[in-house]
């Protein structure tokens, strides 16, 4: 613990820090064995070993498996056990068995208040939808903060810090972004490239739903460092900023159809679709549900991926056979990104999300085209 504080105190000092402050909430990143390999194994290894337990509500990011279905994932044996023994590890050091990029959907952050987060679609959930305070932290950083229920007082925590400095005008795609997760997040995807660490401010004539600025902030967060964007009618402090002095960039449709032509959105080509970058919420899956009802069957593939928390609600609705029925594969606990299940497998992924657009070729070899969520149930219904 001594060790914890100390690396947390060090961080803090670089970052101007004067003090450590309470957190609530700490979410860690880097779970999947995938991505941290034998060394993060080795590292919460030795932080079992020496007997630390959390000290605050602590959730975790998801696995390079599913737990129930690695089989059928055809995951590795070797590579199961040793995902297995991080899961217990960790559950017995007392985190939460949430395995979700998604932990707004079992603990919702109250307004102003310090949360210690990593996995960076969550931190920008928290700071834009929520209005809570999270810096965007580094894995073993928070789970450091667990184990002491401290962060530094710096970047996002300090009122002074979490300013807009730069406004976006969407001209005429303020309606599309508004409404479409997969315009939303090209848009996202941009603002990430253009303008990296910055504070944006984007007014709106139009109330996003919850999965549009899910899909927004993720994209953001993966192309730049976006950790909080003042969306109008969402963000709770949007009113309190006078934005006429604010540096101006516009965002234009031409950029958005580059994006998503670029990456050659020919459906011909497309051998599956995915929906949960980040983990799909209820709302998600009942939207799509209801997009293909009329479908006597779906021309492509689609694989969802959600957290536990959201399956057991579709399991106790009977949703799970109609979800089969239809021809989709849903996983939980994982994902297609920190999965090894999904490298190389197709030869082009269809998304709503800028996130998986971003991190599909480079950490999967997995072509991947962005495509519009309104649209897409056009592009996959049997009649
Ligand atoms: Fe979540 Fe995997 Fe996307 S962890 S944010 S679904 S890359």
């Amino acid at each position: 613990m001594q060790k914890a504080l100390k690396a947390i105190v060090k961080v803090g000092e670089t970052m101007g820090a004067d003090r450590l402050i309470q957190v609530n909430h700490v979410h860690v990143s880097g779970i999947s064995y995938y991505n941290i390999g034998e060394a993060g194994y080795k590292f919460i290894e030795l932080l079992y070993n020496s007997k630390v337990r959390t000290v605050v509500y602590s959730t975790l990011n998801p696995l390079g498996m599913d737990i129930e279905k690695w089989k059928e994932m055809k995951i590795h044996e070797e590579f199961a056990n040793k995902q297995l023994r991080i899961v217990q590890m960790l559950l017995e050091m007392g985190f939460e068995r949430s395995f979700t990029c998604t932990p707004y959907i079992l603990r919702p952050p109250a307004r102003k208040e310090h949360l210690a987060w990593a996995e960076s679609s969550a931190v920008g959930m928290a700071n834009t939808y929520y209005g809570a305070y999270t810096n965007r932290e580094a894995g073993p950083l928070a789970l450091f903060s667990s184990l002491v229920g401290r962060t530094y007082y710096a970047g996002l925590h300090i009122e002074e810090n979490r300013r807009p400095n730069v406004k976006v005008i969407l001209n005429e795609l303020e309606r599309w972004f508004a409404i479409d997760k997969g315009i939303a997040s090209s848009i996202g995807y941009v603002i990430g490239e253009k303008i990296s660490d910055a504070i944006p401010l984007i007014p709106l004539k139009y109330k996003p739903s919850f999965e549009v600025i899910k899909a927004y902030t993720a994209a953001a967060a993966a192309t730049g460092s976006i950790a909080l964007t003042y969306i109008e009618n969402i963000t709770p402090d949007f009113s309190k900023y006078n934005h006429e002095t604010l540096e101006r960039i516009e965002i234009d449709k031409k950029e958005i159809e580059k994006i998503m032509e670029d990456r050659e959105v020919d459906i011909s080509k497309i051998d599956v679709i995915f929906i949960g970058c980040p983990h799909a919420t209820v709302e998600e899956i009942l939207d799509f549900l209801n997009d293909v009802k009329d479908c006597r069957k779906l021309k492509i593939k689609v694989i969802v991926s959600t957290s536990s928390f959201v399956y057991s609600y579709l399991e106790n609705n009977g949703l799970i056979p109609k979800l089969i029925r239809l021809g989709v594969d849903i996983i939980k606990d994982t994902c297609p990104i920190v999965s090894p299940a999904f490298y190389s497998k197709y030869k082009r992924i269809a998304t709503y999300s800028g996130k998986a657009l971003f991190y599909l070729p480079r950490q999967q070899n997995q072509p991947t085209s962005l495509i519009s969520s309104e649209r897409m149930w056009g592009y996959i219904c049997e009649k």
